[in-house]
C-alpha cells in the first residue's frame, strides 16, 4: 500500500487565493476543502473531502465538529482562508452590517480554528490569512481591518493555547489578487517593490511556515513593503 500524503484542510479552498493554494498544495498533500456553497457537480478529482461550511449557518460549529469527527485521519496542517472584503466607510455602519463582518471575518475563522485544533497532529501548523491592514487599516474597510486585527491577536494567543503540539502562524497579505474594480498599477505603486504580490508568494510562505518547526505565534507580512511606504 502506498504511503498517504499529509492531510491538510483549507477553509475556503474553492475560490481565488484558496483555490490557487489548494492547487499548489495538491502536488504533495491530500486536501480537505470547504466552501460556503454545495460542491455538487463540481469536479475536483484529487480532493480527500469537500465540506460545506457557511459562516452564517447557526449550526456551523456543530457541522464542523461532525465533519471533523468523521475524518478518520489526523490533519497535518490547516489554512484558514475564508473571509470577506466589505466596503464599509465610516458613516455607513449599522449593527447588522458590522455583525455580518464579524461573523465572516472573525467568528467563522475562530470557530473553525476551535473545531480543527483537536484534529491536528503533533508538529502541525495552523495558518491564518490576515491582511497588511492590521498594520495600516484600509479607510473604506475599517470593520474588515478591525476583524483582521482581531485575528492578529488570536495568532499569538492560540499559539500559547495549542503549544507545544500545534504551531500557529498568520500571514498579513498585501494585494495578491486584486478585487474587482481596483487598479493593479496604483496598488503596485503603493509598495516598496513596485509590484503587487502573486498567489505563488503566499504558497511559498505557507510552505515555509509549515516547514519551520521553531516558528509559532508570529505574523509574517507579505506585502512588498506596502506597510513601510
Ligand atoms: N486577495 C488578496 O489579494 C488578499 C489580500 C489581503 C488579504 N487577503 C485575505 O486572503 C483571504 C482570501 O482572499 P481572496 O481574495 O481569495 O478571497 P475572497 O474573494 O474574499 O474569498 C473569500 C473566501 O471566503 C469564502 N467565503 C465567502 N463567503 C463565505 C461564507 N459566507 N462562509 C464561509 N466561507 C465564505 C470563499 O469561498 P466560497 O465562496 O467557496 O465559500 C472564499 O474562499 C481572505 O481572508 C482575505 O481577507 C486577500
Amino acid at each position: 500500500m502506498g504511503q498517504c500524503k499529509p492531510l491538510w484542510i483549507i477553509v475556503g479552498g474553492r475560490m481565488r487565493l484558496g483555490k490557487v493554494l489548494a492547487e499548489d498544495l495538491a502536488r504533495d498533500h491530500d486536501l480537505v476543502l470547504t466552501s460556503s456553497t454545495s460542491w455538487e457537480g463540481e469536479a475536483w478529482a484529487s480532493v480527500h473531502r469537500r465540506w460545506t461550511w457557511k459562516a452564517q449557518d447557526p449550526g456551523v460549529a456543530d457541522r464542523m465538529s461532525e465533519d471533523l469527527g468523521c475524518l478518520g485521519r489526523p490533519l497535518a496542517g490547516a489554512v484558514l482562508v475564508a473571509g470577506g472584503f466589505a466596503d464599509q466607510p465610516l458613516g455607513s455602519w449599522t449593527p447588522e452590517d458590522l455583525a455580518a463582518t464579524w461573523t465572516l471575518d472573525l467568528s467563522f475563522p475562530m470557530l473553525a480554528a476551535q473545531a480543527i485544533a483537536g484534529s491536528l497532529e503533533e508538529g502541525s501548523c495552523m495558518q491564518f490569512l490576515l491582511d497588511t491592514a492590521i498594520h495600516r487599516p484600509w479607510l473604506r474597510r475599517l470593520p474588515y481591518s478591525v476583524a483582521k486585527a482581531g485575528l492578529g491577536a488570536l495568532v499569538p494567543g492560540l499559539a500559547r493555547a495549542l503549544a507545544p503540539k500545534v504551531r500557529v502562524v498568520g500571514h498579513a497579505l498585501g494585494t495578491l489578487l486584486p478585487s474587482e474594480g481596483s487598479d493593479p498599477g496604483v496598488l503596485a505603486s503603493a509598495t516598496l517593490l513596485g509590484r503587487i504580490g502573486d498567489p505563488a508568494d503566499l504558497a511559498r510562505a505557507v510552505r515555509f511556515a509549515a516547514e519551520s518547526p521553531f516558528l509559532t505565534g508570529e505574523i509574517l507580512t507579505l506585502d512588498g513593503g506596502q506597510s513601510r511606504v
